[in-house]
């Protein structure tokens, strides 16, 4: 068996370059975050969660959000949270709330995007991390 090693810099020249050609900029993720955002806090479902727990922090949220995106899809470097316990901590969230999620994510990328690359990146990033929140909230047997 062969394994193909890379080493992070290479990683994250990749990263870089694939971003430069879908176009992916800081005025992409900023719109993509503000949108998508908006529809969850409109959500009859998710919008409360979010609502409830964020309060009168909508703008700090919104700007930690487009440094951990521009992180993921730009190799950016702006985020330094954790997402994992800010996630356990939440009651009340199911693993069909993920399927919501994913799904208001899809349809914002698809509204914002005519490039059915550009949509699989994020995509294939947002349901990767997606993945391992729910193993940590809901272990093994929830997480597909
Ligand atoms: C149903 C699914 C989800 C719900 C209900 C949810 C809810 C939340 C809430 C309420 C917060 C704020 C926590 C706080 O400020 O204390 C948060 C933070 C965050 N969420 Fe989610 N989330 C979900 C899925 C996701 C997914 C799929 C991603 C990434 C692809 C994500 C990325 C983040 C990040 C990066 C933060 C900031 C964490 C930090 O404080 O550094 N979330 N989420």
């Amino acid at each position: 068996m062969t394994f193909r090693v890379r080493s992070a810099a290479a990683r994250r020249e990749e990263i870089e370059a694939n971003a430069a050609r879908l176009g992916i900029d800081e005025a992409f993720i900023s719109t993509l975050v503000d949108t998508f955002y908006a529809r969850v806090r409109a959500h009859p479902r998710l919008g409360p969660i979010f609502n409830d727990e964020i309060g009168d922090e909508w703008d700090a949220h919104l700007a930690k959000l487009k440094d951990f995106w521009a992180s993921v899809a730009m190799n950016a470097g702006r985020y330094s949270g954790k997402p994992v316990p800010a996630h356990t901590k939440l009651d009340g969230v199911s693993a069909e709330d993920f399927v919501i999620w994913l799904g208001l994510f899809r349809e914002t990328l698809e509204d914002l995007s005519d490039s059915e690359e550009t949509v699989d990146y994020f995509m294939q990033r947002a349901e990767r991390i997606a993945r391992s929140l729910k193993l940590a909230m809901f272990g093994l047997e929830r997480v597909d």
